[in-house]
């Protein structure tokens, strides 16, 4: 059976892209490749991962274009050139605009570090989403694997997995926490995903 060829769009530390890595050599991913890795910023760390497994990859600045659809038009491109069929935000700090969107309908997904659709949206990113948990005061917390659409954090959740949210847990712990589900939880969801989307 073919593996399915996906793409990992990044701007930071890539710890969810080493899972995924780590996911594809193990075979929890059995029916998927990582066959590119495009961040939009330089000096993200993931890159580094990248090159460490051998996965080809490559910088788009946005400072490159005049307008967001411009960027997501190239990126686009190179999605196609490569085969790209399904991809995978993994930390990805840009809102993806319509035409990658639209070509890529319900093939591509995020992963947010909260319950969907609670603490999700405009500015809930990051430890930011940790923060607004803790402020809430509520004691269960998690991260969520959706579907990108046009609503930002809005898409169908396809997968979850919940933590407790402890007394003394401040966004700095909680964020740690929930990074391990997210490693667990991406990879297997990804994997699920694949299934249902070829004939195996
Ligand atoms: C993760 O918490 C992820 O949920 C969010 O950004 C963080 C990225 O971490 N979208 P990393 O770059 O994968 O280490």
């Amino acid at each position: 059976m073919k593996k399915v060829k996906l793409a990992v769009l990044v701007s930071g530390s890539g710890t969810n892209l080493e899972s995924l890595i780590n996911a594809v050599n193990s075979g929890i991913i059995k029916d998927g490749q990582i066959s590119l890795v495009i961040s939009n910023k330089e000096t993200a760390y993931a890159l580094k991962r990248a090159e460490n497994a051998g996965i080809p990859s490559f910088i788009i600045k946005r400072s490159s274009f005049d307008s967001n659809e411009d960027f997501d038009k190239y990126l686009l491109e190179k999605l196609i050139e490569n085969k790209i069929e399904i991809v995978l935000l993994a930390g990805y700090m840009r809102i993806l605009t319509k035409p990658l969107l639209d070509a890529y309908k319900d093939k591509i997904l995020n992963i947010h570090p909260s319950l969907l659709p609670d603490f999700g949206g405009a500015g809930m990113y990051g430890i930011k989403a940790h923060e607004a948990v803790i402020k809430a005061g509520v004691t269960i917390s998690g991260c969520s694997v959706h579907v990108v659409n046009e609503h930002i954090d809005g898409g169908p959740v396809i997968a979850q997995s919940r933590i407790k949210v402890m007394p003394e847990d401040t966004p700095q712990s909680l964020a740690k926490k929930v990074l391990i589900e997210e490693h667990k939880l991406y990879p297997a969801t990804v994997q699920n995903f694949i299934s249902t989307q070829v004939q195996l």
